[in-house]
Order: C-alpha cells, then structure tokens, then sequence
C-alpha cells in the first residue's frame, strides 16, 4: 500500500490518556494510572472469555450474589480480575461490584488514593454460554478530601462521576469511555498489539432511530404509561411504520447497538418488579453517563433524569428508558399524558 493507504497516526487508549491528562492542568497522573489498570482488567477479562468454553470456563459457579443473580464461572473470574487490577493499581480506594455483597475497601494498600470504582464484571452473563456479547461497565468516583472510606461515600447521583464507560466483548472487544462534561470515544481491542486503538472518536447518537429494545416477556407487568407507549411504537397511529424490535438481553450488547445506530433500550420498574432490574451505581448511571455525552438522554421510571437519582444502597436499582434524546422525550411525553 502507498503512504496515502496506511495510518500511521494510531491513536491508542494509552496516547489518548495522556492527550486527556495534558488538558488538565493539576492533574497528578493518578487518574490515567487508574485507567490502565482498567484497561488491563478488560484485556484479561477479554482473554478468558474468548477461551470459556476451551478450559471449562462455562456454566454456573455454583453461588449466587447478594442481588439473587446465579453466578457464571466468568462472573467470578471476571469480578476476581477486576478486584486484582483495582487493587494493583494502587490508585483506588474503594470498590463496588456487581459480585460483592459488601464493598471493597483498599486501604491496606491504597488508603491515599482519592478514586472509588463501581463496576459490573461481567453484563449479560445469563447469556454467556450461548456465545452473546457480554461486557464489562464501570464508573468512576473522585471522593471528597473528607471521604470517611464508607459506602456513603459512593451514594450521589451519576451527575458526580469523573467518567464511565464499558467494554463489549463481541467480534472484537470494544471499549467506550466518557469523561464528565467529556465527549464519547469507541476504542477497539487490537489483540496483536495487545492495545485499545480509538477507532470511534466524539461518538454521537443519532436523535431519532425506529429501533425499540425492551423484553416483551414483562408486558404483563408494565405500568399503563409503558404499555401505551410500546403500543405506539408497534402500532403507530399516524400510519407511520412500525418500529423494529432489537433485543439481545445483555444490557452492554443492547445499549452499544443503541449508541450507534440510535433507538430505545428500557427496562422499566414495573409490578414485578417494583423497584427496577438493573442497579444504579454500575449499571443505569455509567450507562446514562455515556448516551447523555453522546447526545442522548436517559430517565427512570418515574420520568426523572438518570444521572440525578441517588440510589439508596451500593447494589439499588432503578427503571431506566435510555437512548436517543427525541425517542426517550416520547416516553415522558406519554407519561405526562398519564399525570
Ligand atoms: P448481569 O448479567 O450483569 O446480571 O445483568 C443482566 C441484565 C442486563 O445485562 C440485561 O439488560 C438484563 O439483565 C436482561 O434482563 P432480562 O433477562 O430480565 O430481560
Ligand atoms: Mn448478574
Ligand atoms: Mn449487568
Ligand atoms: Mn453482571
């Protein structure tokens, strides 16, 4: 190939990281140090995931977590690498996991560091023995100088979080990060260099996409407001066409699609329910984080902003509508019809 077809102007997660840190005049590199450490722990998560199924790596750990989820195998592995990485890092004072009843305080090893980190190791696991896309989704807590170490240190709305971000592990493992105020960037796990390369810089959701993602199997249980509105969708009285239904049951699957292409993902409270599946702190506020960044908007179910809802405890859930900013704006818009 002549010059003209070759990129020699790779950017990788590292260069970007550290363009990132350049623009931030006091920043003491602890930050970046932390994201590495990320970084790693999505390469390793990445690495057993793609060989499950060759060293028996599939199936159920044989334990459940303190949200009533069956643990996967991976579910305990990828929570043990991410532990490993965190605590490595020495950037990272305090842990919250999807797999942790309690939450992990580092402060043998860290108890100067002013970073907390919330995550989910593995997203979609019922699904993982079949091959589907899983992922990894984080956030990223800066704590108070006076932060006393305790879970109430974690406890503020998402609109608090210094970034947070997700890696799918699909055809290739796809990282997206955001930093507050910050745009979204897409980087693609290049396994011969063993490096993240930005390959979708300042994503940006499309404002409107015909495309629903929910699971139809709790129709039963949806609110009135809910069930109007996916009836709009599927039967729309303008006569306009039907939306498509697009729905993998792995949130970081479904949300990734949504980012790009545009569309709805919800999972609403409802009468089963009560409170909501998916949890705050590393599931709705990293996610809701990402699609605002990018453009987008996300609420619970009560037709509030996402990224203001404080949850009550490390493992509290919400109902979420989340996606492009003109569909999410018919959700509440039916909603209001309902008062
Ligand atoms: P996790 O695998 O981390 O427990 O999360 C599962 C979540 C989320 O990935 C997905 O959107 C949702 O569960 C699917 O729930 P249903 O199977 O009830 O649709
Ligand atoms: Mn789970
Ligand atoms: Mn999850
Ligand atoms: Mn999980």
């Amino acid at each position: 190939a002549g010059r003209e077809e070759v990129n020699t102007n790779i950017v990788s997660l590292t260069r970007f990281l550290t363009e990132e840190q350049s623009k931030v005049k006091e920043a003491t590199g602890d930050f970046t140090l932390l994201c590495h450490a990320l970084q790693f722990a999505f390469k390793s998560i990445a690495y057993y995931i793609r060989r499950a199924s060759l060293i028996n790596l599939n199936g159920l750990a044989g334990s459940s977590n303190t949200t009533g989820d069956d643990q996967k195998k991976l579910d305990v592995i990828g929570n043990d690498l991410f532990i490993a990485a965190m605590r490595g890092s020495g950037k990272c004072r305090m842990l919250v996991s999807e797999e942790e009843e309690k939450l992990i305080t580092f402060f043998d090893s860290s108890p100067n560091a002013r970073y907390a980190v919330a995550c989910d190791p593995i997203d979609g696991s019922s699904n993982i023995d079949a091959g589907v896309s899983v992922g990894t989704i984080f956030s990223i807590i800066k704590l108070a100088d006076n932060a006393k170490g305790s879970a109430e240190d974690l406890l503020m709305p998402g609109t608090e979080l210094v970034a947070s971000g997700f890696t799918m592990y699909g055809a290739s493992a796809q990282l997206v990060i955001t930093m507050k105020g910050g745009s979204v960037n897409g980087f693609t796990l290049d396994t011969s260099l063993g490096e993240f390369i930005l390959t979708h810089p300042d994503m940006r959701i499309p404002r409107t996409r015909s495309i629903y993602s929910v699971n139809e199997g709790n129709s039963k249980y949806w609110e009135e407001p809910v069930k109007e509105y996916i009836e709009s969708l599927k039967y729309p009285k303008d006569g306009g066409k039907p939306y498509s239904a697009r729905y993998i049951g792995s949130m970081v699957a479904d949300a990734y699609r949504t980012l790009l292409y545009g569309g709805i993902f919800a999972y609403p409270a409802d009468k089963k329910t009560v409170k909501g599946k998916l949890r705050i702190l590393y599931e709705c506020a990293p996610m809701a984080m990402v699609f605002e960044n990018a453009g987008g908007k996300a609420v619970n179910s009560k037709m509030q902003r996402m990224l203001e809802v404080v949850p009550e405890h490390i493992h509290d859930r919400s109902g979420i509508f989340l996606g492009s900013a003109d569909e999410v704006q018919k959700v509440i818009d039916i909603h209001k019809k309902h008062g």
